[in-house]
């Protein structure tokens, strides 16, 4: 490709006369918006240990009442994008969120879909538009967009959980915006008890629900059974992976991020092909190693990291004799729906 023409072959007073007139010439910024090959991603390979962010979550719990916070939320925010932009890629929000027992973060309802990973503590809880959902380790609980949502905390030590939310994309159309609301009063709930089993859903007189969000929360205890389960009968070379969908439609469980649990078998090393979409890993469980990039992270339990798409990545679990199970996020619903999903096989 031939070099273009930068700005400063431009004369001043025609770049002046451009300006006041709210006119920019395309051609020294074309190579950066329509870059050879593929995108030049700001999201970079990025980490975040649990060691180090735990003592300063605890800390900001000394340091800030929930009057103040609202959410008590530490954001891992990827430096490729800046500190200050609060994003771990181009559409994938991540925040450390710490509830003390006693105390409630008040409801509220917002566009961003946000979904929690709970990392430490019993005793908390989600309600989500009435069902009060129960927080415990590994558990999954979606609070889509337009949701009421509210947290609570009965137990006895401190609460943590990863917020997903797809807020960089939300806030980037201009349509993020938060309402607040009163104390939800709590319905008979557990929908994840209407979906215990695939395979058959809810049909009272053969009437299926029309909910959007017919089920709130996936238990830890449930998914990992399941992984287990599939590990059994799946081809060594085929990864044992879960997806988290809309049980009555079959669906991505969110509209513009997807989520899915995997399980890396004892030693096992999987190689993905580079993707068009940015990904989250997330240890629930066990040690594994991520390269991707130039980068290469070793992960720990409730470790996080990011990486950006159009990047080949090798996982590989860092026991011989222990499964590991990583949450992961990623971009994928909203790319298939725009139509930029993509797979490279040869990076
Ligand atoms: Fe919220």
């Amino acid at each position: 490709m031939l070099p273009l023409g930068t700005l400063d072959e431009l004369p001043s007073d025609y770049r002046d006369a451009l300006t006041r007139e709210h006119l920019v010439p395309l051609w020294p910024s074309l190579r950066n918006v329509l870059p050879p090959a593929k995108p030049i991603p700001r999201t970079q390979p990025a980490c975040w240990r649990y060691q180090a962010v735990r003592p300063l979550l605890l800390q900001a719990g000394e340091l800030t009442p929930m009057e103040k916070a609202e959410r008590r939320v530490l954001v891992l925010a990827n430096p490729g994008h800046g500190l200050e932009k609060m994003q771990a890629s181009a559409a994938i929000y991540l925040g450390m969120q710490l509830l003390m027992p006693g105390e409630w973060a008040p409801a509220h309802r917002h566009t961003p879909n946000a979904v929690r990973m709970i990392v430490e503590g019993e005793g908390a809880y989600t309600t989500v538009e009435g069902e009060k959902c129960p927080m415990q380790r590994g558990d999954l609980i979606l609070t889509p967009s337009g949701l009421w949502h509210e947290h609570g905390h009965d137990g006895k030590d401190p609460v943590v959980w990863l917020d997903v939310l797809d807020l960089p994309l939300v806030h980037y159309l201009e349509t993020s915006y938060v309402q607040e609301g009163q104390a939800q009063t709590v319905a008979a709930g557990g929908s994840e008890r209407g979906y215990r089993s695939g395979g058959v859903v809810p049909a009272p007189m053969f009437v299926r629900t029309q909910q959007r969000y017919p089920m709130l929360r996936y238990p830890w205890a449930e998914v990992r059974a399941s992984l287990l389960a599939l590990a059994t009968r799946s081809p060594a070379e085929q990864a044992v992976q879960l997806a988290y969908v809309n049980p009555e439609s079959g669906e991505d469980c969110q509209n513009i991020l997807g989520y899915s649990a995997l399980m890396l078998r004892p030693g096992e090393t999987l190689q993905l092909p580079a993707r068009s979409p940015a990904m989250v890993l997330h240890v629930i469980e066990g040690a594994a190693s991520v390269v991707a990039a130039d980068a290469s992270f070793a992960l720990g339990q409730a470790d996080t990291c990011c990486v950006p798409g159009y990047v080949p990545v090798r996982l590989r679990n860092a026991s011989a004799s222990e499964a590991a199970f990583l949450f992961v996020a990623d971009e994928s619903p909203l790319h298939r729906k725009l139509g930029l999903y993509e797979v490279r096989q040869h990076g």
